[in-house]
């Protein structure tokens, strides 16, 4: 797919005391565009995030964004001691607070929930809250941990219809780290699979939305197969 780019990693090595956990990697992300990233527990797809953030600087090679970048992570991180409207615009510079909290809080179906404090919601609801946040933020590049990990399967769900239509609406370049190869097929333009400290393999998804995990059964066999996982081991 052609494009304004929006990010661009090139020869990027990331060691932890003398071991390469990324290693010459390269990886372009266009504008508006949706990826996935597959790969093993402890292959570096955290780490990757960390450096696109601008959190870890740490590193050789380059890594560059255009524009303004969020994060949401697999556990919310919400502030305890703060409401939820709070927890939305800590840190953001605007004249009208609540009213940009109420609106992201729309957006996420919890209007009802600006007064609340954290710890009285559910796991899905604090994760709509910590995407609500990081979508006020107006991000170029929404970079996505795990969100969905510690979510029951039904709320996944719930979850991956939310987070396709907030793409649609606002259109950032979206990285998704997952360990699931149904959740990234169905949400993502183009999956990729990080391996021995590189972008291992790609594959495009045909763009054939709402997606179901039938018409995905070639493709979900060729992921498995480059996780190292056989067809009848998945099954
Ligand atoms: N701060 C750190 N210090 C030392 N090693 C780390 C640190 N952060 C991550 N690692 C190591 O780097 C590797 C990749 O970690 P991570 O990016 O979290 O993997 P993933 O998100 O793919 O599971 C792992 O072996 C992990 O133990
Ligand atoms: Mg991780």
């Amino acid at each position: 797919m052609a494009g304004p780019v929006t990010a661009t990693v090139r020869g990027l090595v990331k060691a932890y005391d003398g071991r390469r956990v990324l290693d010459g990697l390269d990886l372009t992300v266009r504008r508006g565009e949706f990826v996935a990233l597959l790969g093993r527990s402890g292959s570096g797809k955290s780490t990757l995030l960390k450096v696109l953030a601008g959190t870890d600087r740490d590193i050789h090679g380059t890594s560059t964004v255009e524009g303004r970048v969020s994060m949401a992570f697999q556990q919310p991180r919400l502030l305890p001691w703060r409401r939820v409207w709070r927890n939305i615009t800590l840190g953001l510079d605007t004249d009208d607070p609540r009213g940009v909290a109420r609106r992201a809080l729309a957006e996420v179906a919890l209007d009802d929930r600006a007064q609340a404090w954290p710890r009285t919601l559910s796991g899905g609801e604090a994760q709509r809250v910590s995407l609500a946040r990081a979508l006020v933020r107006e991000p170029d590049l929404l970079l996505l941990d795990e969100p969905f990990g510690a979510l029951d399967a039904l709320t996944r769900l719930a979850m991956h219809r939310l987070v396709t239509q907030l793409w649609r609406r606002h259109r950032p370049a979206v990285l998704l780290v997952t360990h699931d190869v149904d959740e990234a097929l169905v949400l993502a333009d183009r999956v990729l699979v990080l391996e021995g400290g590189r972008i291992a393999a790609e594959h495009h998804v045909p763009d054939d939305r709402p997606r179901t995990i039938a018409s995905l059964a070639r493709l979900r066999a060729r992921v498995l197969s480059d996780l190292g996982v056989s067809h009848d081991e998945a099954a």
